[in-house]
């Protein structure tokens, strides 16, 4: 009888601190290391997905595509949490001191990036110019940005 509360108890502590430990944001105890380089491959992988969103968009499987600019929206949502005051140098970044001059600028951009993906979803069936749309909402958003807050490579 008595065991059977100390189990329960327990388990109440666990699923506490499993939600504590969840609910944490998610850099809060990553390296500069692992926030440059974290960040990097998302970039990367966006780029690839982007890539992917392309050549299903122009092959007419709109499904995947989609599921796949929702999955690019969150990246960006993402992102934002990966410029951290004490990430400006080190490990190779490309990422401009004007992003931290300019944080709500910056910010703005990754959200209306983030954004414009989401509508993507929406007007990709019933265009006739899939790829000027793919343009105009996605790949002019990684210029906009990198032409301001990228270094030139
Ligand atoms: C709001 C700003 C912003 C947007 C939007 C954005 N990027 Fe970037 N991107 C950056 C910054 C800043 C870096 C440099 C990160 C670093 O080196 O620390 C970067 C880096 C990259 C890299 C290099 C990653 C590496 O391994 O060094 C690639 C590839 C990339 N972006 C692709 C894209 C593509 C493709 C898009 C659009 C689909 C895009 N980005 C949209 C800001 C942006």
């Amino acid at each position: 009888m008595f065991t059977k509360y100390i189990i329960l108890i327990f388990k109440y502590i666990l699923f506490i601190s499993t939600f504590v430990i969840l609910s944490l944001p998610a850099n809060s105890e990553l390296s500069v290391e692992e926030v440059i380089k974290g960040r990097k491959a998302l970039f990367s992988k966006n780029y690839s997905t982007a890539k992917r969103v392309q050549t299903l968009a122009n092959k007419g499987e709109f499904d995947k595509a989609k599921t796949l600019m929702l999955e690019m929206s969150e990246n960006y949502k993402i992102l934002i949490k990966y410029f951290p005051e004490n990430s400006k140098e080190g490990f190779k970044t490309e990422a401009l001191p004007t992003i931290w001059e300019n944080k709500k600028e910056f910010n703005d951009l990754m959200i209306k990036s983030s954004n414009d993906m989401i509508k993507l979803t929406k007007v990709i069936e019933g265009t006739d110019d899939i790829g000027g749309t793919i343009r105009k909402f996605m790949w002019s958003n990684c210029k906009s940005c990198h032409q301001r807050f990228r270094e030139e490579h």
